[in-house]
């Protein structure tokens, strides 16, 4: 990677996000990948959307169904967010999941839950920004989310600073 991406991975990891998984069932099996780039977009109508990479070659099988999952890992869930996003191995080995009737993979456990199909893809850079209509969904109340901060996973309790407590 060149200096300058090496940068802007390093500022761009400023920016605390939660860890998605995006995943489908592929000829029976799981296929996904981690991503930090989940942006809900619209309410009406429900719209949320990811970043891909173009390198991304799980995303070429993803893009194809009719359904993909996109579960909100909850915050004990750091090794399953670095089985998602790790190049190697199987990725699902040791990590619960469900498929449901429409062939979405969903990560039991989650913070939070939705199903999609792909409504729009656009060419930005080196990623495609993919826009997908929520068909299903929900939220564990109550279930702390994974934080993805500056490279490293944590959760709320810890991002959050002494000095920038309420006091009162
Ligand atoms: C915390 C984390 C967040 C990630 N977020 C994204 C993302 O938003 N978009 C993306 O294309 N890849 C992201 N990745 C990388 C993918 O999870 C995956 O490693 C990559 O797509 C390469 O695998 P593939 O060739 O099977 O697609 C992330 C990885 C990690 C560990």
């Amino acid at each position: 990677m060149t200096a300058v991406g090496v940068e802007l991975r390093r500022v761009y990891g400023a920016y605390p996000t939660g860890v998605t998984v995006v995943a489908g069932l592929v000829g029976g099996r799981p296929a996904g990948i981690a991503a930090s780039s989940f942006v809900p977009v619209s309410l009406d109508p429900p719209l949320v959307s990811v970043c891909v990479a173009h390198t991304s070659t799980t995303w070429p099988l993803l893009r194809g169904l009719p359904r993909i999952g996109i579960s909100v890992l909850a915050a004990h869930q750091g090794r399953v967010g670095r089985r998602l996003g790790s190049r190697e191995g199987d990725r699902f080995a040791g990590v619960d999941w469900r498929s449901t009737p429409d062939g979405c993979v969903l990560i039991e456990g989650a913070a939070a839950w939705y199903v999609c199909s792909i409504e729009h893809q656009f060419r930005s850079g080196d990623h495609d920004i993919v826009v997908l209509r929520v068909h299903d969904l929900d939220a564990c109340t109550g279930v702390p989310p994974l934080v993805f901060h500056g490279g490293t996973f944590r959760d709320l309790a810890d991002a959050a600073h002494p000095a920038h407590r309420p006091t009162g």
